[in-house]
């Protein structure tokens, strides 16, 4: 869903710049007097510049607003499961991989030799949630799983020949 509206995006603006250079194209034929067009254009970068940096501010405070992401809200005696993952060329140490609809979890995520990536993936293969596993270094990832299934969790960074065998599979019931 967010790529082909990601592509009719970045057409549309595409096209915005093509026109804008097409514009300027035409344009640069005609000769014209420099002083006030200078002043009009110099005014308006002031505008336009501020308006930019304001815009960005609000935009940066408000998504800020949720640092740390990533972080959970449990409901009181709604403790987590705390599942282990080993990462290690090339397979996973899991802990526990049989889990309930509705069940908060968190995968304490790390590496027995290089990094690699912990990513979770539904039956459609989009990705719903990854973290990095490092070695000497621990990740947390916190997830609740809507619906029923079967989960894959895939490599993926390239730590070797055998990468693409990193696959692990979850259930969730
Ligand atoms: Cu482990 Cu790629």
């Amino acid at each position: 869903m967010i790529q082909p509206v990601a592509w009719i995006t970045s057409l549309i603006f595409m096209s915005f710049v093509v026109i804008a250079f097409g514009l300027v194209a035409l344009k640069s034929k005609g000769k014209r007097d420099y002083g006030p067009i200078k002043k009009k254009w110099y005014k308006a970068r002031t505008f336009y510049g501020s308006l930019l940096v304001i815009l960005m501010l609000a935009v940066t405070i408000y998504t800020l607003r949720d640092l740390p992401y990533n972080q959970p809200a449990y409901g009181e005696g709604n403790e987590p499961t705390v599942v282990d993952v080993e990462a290690y060329q090339f397979g996973w140490n899991i802990s526990q991989t049989e889990f309930s609809v509705g069940e908060p979890i968190e995968f304490e995520v790390t590496s027995a030799d290089v990094t690699h990536g912990f990513g979770i993936y539904d039956e459609d293969m989009n990705i719903l949630t990854q973290t990095q596993a490092m070695p000497d270094y621990t990740n947390t990832v916190y997830i609740t799983f809507d619906e029923p299934g079967t989960y894959e969790i895939l490599c993926m960074e390239y730590c070797g020949l055998a990468h693409h065998l990193m696959i692990e599979e979850i259930t969730v019931k």
